[in-house]
């Protein structure tokens, strides 16, 4: 291979990439071993001799990868020589569905959050459409007979409550909860990611005929799109597994009651197909005064307030903050007395309250975590998609 250039290398590593996992999701362990390492030395002979390509950092990662699944092959390998047993863990996606599987484990929530609806400042509008969008139909599925939502995207800055909502949702609507962070689902070596999606939402689907909501929370969904989509081989089939199960929950005569919720900072990385399957889309924008307000009072309800703190001047300078911003606002204050305490009063009697001083010195030292471009591309983009 040795006179070939970029683009037939880049076929190669393809090739042997798909058939290594090919021949490893068949249970030929060997031969897909064999593939993996010829797919490892065509990779790095592309990082070698062609670094500026672009892809050498992807490469890069799925080369770990293949490391690490050449390594558990071998293991694997080694232990069936020696049982001979039939100690196979299942692969394929026909037996799974079964809460056993460890790729469950990780996701399904047993306890639910300590997390409701009235942690959240305001957001009302989210509140409501999301109890909406899950509880009518469940109530009474006859008075929606050309189907109900079955996606919901929550989007908007970093540090408003997207996580929160959802995570809350898992308490205000009685029903099974399933959170799957993203890169939960990515994270797998090539092949097993689109395998991952289509288990969940079989679990989900065969979780549902219990009778109650099932709702699958996916956090930082845009990473299901935009990581790995220049992944060999894999290209796109992570999407079109995904589309094709929102498909199927959105099926007119599709008597699941499953839900995707999903939620991202980047909406704009989200395409038009994806976008439509989400059919209820929610902006959770930054905290406007009266929401920052009721954060301050959330954050500063358990700690000594001096009298000369005033709330409502803090939430008129906090514009353009955001809930985690207030957060941090709160915590650095109450750290500046709490080291006062240890430094100069060296943990004698009692720390001093904290002062509306305090407050304006850490409000000094920090600005808004959104920054203004970041905001007006998500701005635009609700006025566009906002549903
Ligand atoms: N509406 C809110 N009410 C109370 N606290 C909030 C609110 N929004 C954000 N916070 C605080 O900010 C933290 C971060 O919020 P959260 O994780 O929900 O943000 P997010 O919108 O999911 O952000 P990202 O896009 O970065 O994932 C929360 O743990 C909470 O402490
Ligand atoms: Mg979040």
């Amino acid at each position: 291979m040795s006179g070939l250039a970029f683009p037939q290398l880049k076929d190669m590593a393809s090739a042997y990439a798909r058939k290594a996992v090919q021949l490893d999701r068949a249970g030929q362990y060997e031969e897909a071993m064999t593939y993996y390492k010829r797919a490892i030395e065509v990779m790095e002979k592309v990082i070698r001799l062609y670094p500026e390509s672009g892809v050498s950092q992807i490469y890069a990662e799925m080369i770990k990868m293949y490391r690490k699944r050449l390594k558990a092959l071998e293991s694997k390998l080694l232990a069936s020589s020696v049982s001979s047993g039939d100690s196979e863990e299942k692969t394929g996606s026909e037996q799974v569905g079964t809460a056993d599987d460890p790729f469950f484990k990780e996701i399904v929530l047993e306890q639910k959050p300590n997390i409701t609806f009235d942690d959240i400042a305001d957001l009302e509008h989210a509140k409501r459409a999301i109890r909406e969008a899950i509880i009518y139909p469940v109530k009474r599925p006859d008075l929606f007979p050309l189907g109900w939502p079955r996606g919901i995207l929550l989007f908007g800055p970093p540090g408003c409550g997207k996580t929160m909502i959802a995570a809350a949702v898992a308490n205000e609507v009685d029903g099974i909860f399933i959170y799957a962070d993203a890169s939960n689902i990515m994270s797998k070596w090539l092949g097993e990611a689109e395998k991952n999606v289509a288990k969940l939402f079989k679990f989900a689907r065969a979780k549902s005929t219990e009778g109650k909501p099932v709702i699958i929370f996916i956090d930082e969904i845009d990473a299901l799109l935009g990581r790995f989509s220049s992944e060999v081989g894999g290209e796109a089939r992570v999407r079109n597994q995904f589309l094709k199960e929102m498909d199927g929950l959105q099926d007119k005569d599709s008597k699941y009651h499953v839900y995707v919720i999903g939620a991202t900072n980047k909406p704009w990385l989200l395409d038009d197909g994806f976008i439509r399957r989400f059919n209820k889309r929610i902006y959770i924008p930054l905290p406007n005064e009266e929401a920052r307000l009721e954060m301050l009072k959330i954050y500063t309800k358990s700690l000594k307030l001096d009298p000369s703190v005033d709330l409502v001047e803090l939430a008129k300078r906090t514009e353009g903050y955001s809930g985690s911003d207030i957060k941090d606002l709160v915590i650095e204050a109450h750290n500046r007395v709490v080291r006062e305490y240890f430094e100069a009063q060296r943990g004698e009697g009692e720390p001093r309250p904290i002062t509306m001083d305090d407050f304006l010195q850490v409000l000094k030292e920090r600005k808004p975590s959104v920054d203004k471009l970041m905001l007006t591309r998500i701005e635009s983009w609700a006025k566009d998609h906002g549903a």
